[in-house]
């Protein structure tokens, strides 16, 4: 994958965070933006696993979804406050106040947007997603897309995806960031 010239890890000095809906992309464009920017990658969901010995959806079955929020939260203030890096976030994430006043302040946030039916086509390939383990998953999406798409909207950064191919996507996601390096200066 081609590296925009222009752009480094040492040009970063906050960690770039993504956030959108479950299965849009966040995790797949995290990967490819770390080896990108040559920056550690880290997945939310993923580190609260491994925390917690077991599944999200495990997490959310044995002591609810308060405390996967809670530890959600927790996690990714830590992980911002450690500088430079590639965070991929759990879709509901910013829902939690405080983490989305980090995540606005501090960061280069970047709105992984998918179109409902890409998002659909992904999930159902997927078991480990507890809101949708229900009769109507795409009534359920529609839903969350709608409450969570204003919170979404502050990102620094919005790309929508599912539209052109890989390649073309991350040269975009990088050369946005780019240009908003520019304009902080
Ligand atoms: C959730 C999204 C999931 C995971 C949990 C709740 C949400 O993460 O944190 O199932 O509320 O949208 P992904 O966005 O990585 O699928």
């Amino acid at each position: 994958m081609k590296m925009n010239p222009q752009l480094s890890s040492h040009s970063l000095t906050m960690p770039v965070v993504l956030i959108g809906m479950m299965g849009s992309g966040k995790t797949h464009f995290g990967r490819l933006l770390s080896s990108a920017l040559d920056l550690p990658f880290h997945d939310s969901d993923n580190l609260i696993e491994k925390k917690a010995g077991c599944s999200v959806s495990e997490i959310f079955e044995r002591w609810g979804e308060g405390k996967f929020r809670e530890a959600e939260a927790n996690t990714i203030q830590d992980y911002i406050a450690q500088g430079p890096s590639v965070l991929a976030t759990g879709g509901g994430a910013i829902l939690n106040a405080q983490t989305a006043e980090v995540v606005f302040s501090q960061s280069i946030s970047i709105w992984i947007d998918a179109p409902l039916d890409v998002i659909l086509e992904r999930v159902s390939r997927n078991k480990n997603r507890p809101l949708l383990a229900c009769e109507n998953p795409r009534e359920v999406l529609q839903q969350l897309m709608e409450a969570r798409a204003p919170i979404y909207e502050r990102a620094r950064i919005h790309i929508k995806v599912g539209e052109e191919n890989t390649e073309r996507t991350l040269e975009k996601i990088l050369d946005a960031i780019q240009k908003q390096l520019a304009l902080e200066g």
